[in-house]
């Protein structure tokens, strides 16, 4: 296949984890895969990987650090530069940032909100007329069961605006799930305003994959556990099969035209009530819209 003639695929955090693990499949498939991504050694490592299992794969990376919105723009501008369609983007990257103090992006924003939510908020907005003009596109973004309260012990999330930045309290856990909540508002309010354009919103959670967890942990034990222990669980999902779940969500034809779903191992799965809250998704992205900056961008 020419290059020309390939689907293009982007993925936030395609050189590590399930991103990975996706990427090398779409490579597979015979898309042209994007990987968008923080850490450049990695992704040269990783599109070594990939080129090492299939010679033929077209991928190449270009630097994001989705907690600077500078970041998204300047990743944005490269990629438009390139003068590529764009039929799939999947926002991938992210996790919990540890730690018992808040973490700040570098626009003053919580790390883990503003990784997983806003970060791939504007990164999505400044990509909208690539996807459309590049239709049938579809948007991917990668949620999480934990974004509903009933799921897993613990407090749920907690999308309160007077503590977004921790000013309250912080606990890691907490922000993860709200973050998960806005990721599921974000998808919803996307396909509510795509419609007809032959572009599609859906959020997709992985499972628990405990393989992916324990690449991340630095202690051998910690490590041991998840990679021996956790793996071995009837609920825990492989790298390979959370994968999946984003290639259904990515490829399947059962969701050419479909939008605005929960996909879990490959199946639609209803979220949380609240996630369907019509009023706090269009609140929550006209206030990000604000907080990226957008409106001047769009005047400008
Ligand atoms: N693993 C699970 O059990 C599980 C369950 C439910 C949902 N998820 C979700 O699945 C997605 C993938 O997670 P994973 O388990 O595959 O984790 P992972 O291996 O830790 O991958 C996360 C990726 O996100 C990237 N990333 C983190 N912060 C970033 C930033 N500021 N800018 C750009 N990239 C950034 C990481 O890049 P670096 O290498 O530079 O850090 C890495 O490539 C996440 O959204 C996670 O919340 C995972």
């Amino acid at each position: 296949m020419s290059d020309n003639q390939r689907h293009v695929a982007m993925i936030t955090g395609g050189n590590s984890g399930i991103g990975f693990a996706t990427a090398t499949k779409l490579a597979a498939q015979g898309f042209h895969v994007i990987l968008a991504s923080r850490n450049q050694q990695a992704s040269a490592q990783a599109i070594t990987r990939i080129l090492a299992g299939n010679p033929n794969a077209a991928v190449e990376s270009i630097p994001l650090d989705l907690a600077s919105f500078a970041s998204v723009r300047q990743c944005v501008s490269l990629f438009q530069a390139k003068d590529y369609p764009l039929h799939i983007l999947i926002n991938n990257a992210g996790g919990s940032v540890p730690g018992k103090e808040a973490r700040f992006t570098e626009d003053g924003f919580e790390m883990t909100f503003g990784t997983n939510h806003l970060g791939h908020f504007l990164f999505t907005n400044l990509l909208l007329e690539n996807l459309k003009q590049s239709a049938p596109a579809r948007v991917i973004t990668v949620s999480s069961e934990l974004h509903n309260p009933a799921y897993a012990r613990g407090p749920g999330p907690d999308f309160d605006l007077d503590n977004l930045k921790g000013e309250k309290y912080y606990d890691p856990q907490v922000f993860y799930r709200t973050s998960k909540l806005a990721n599921m508002w974000f998808a919803y309010e996307l396909q509510r305003r795509l419609m007809g354009t032959g572009v599609t919103s859906n959020a997709v959670c992985p499972g628990f994959v405990p393989a992916a967890i324990a690449a991340r942990r630095k202690s051998s034990i910690e490590r041991f556990f998840y990679a021996q222990i956790m793996a071995r669980m009837p609920f825990a999902r492989s790298l390979e099969q959370a994968s999946d779940s984003y290639m259904v969500a990515a490829t399947n034809p059962r969701f050419e035209g479909v939008g605005g779903k929960f996909i879990v191992d490959g199946q639609e799965k209803r979220s949380s009530d609240e996630s369907y809250d019509e009023q706090k998704a269009r609140r929550l992205w006209e206030m990000s819209w604000e907080w990226c900056g957008l409106d001047e961008i769009h005047s400008s």
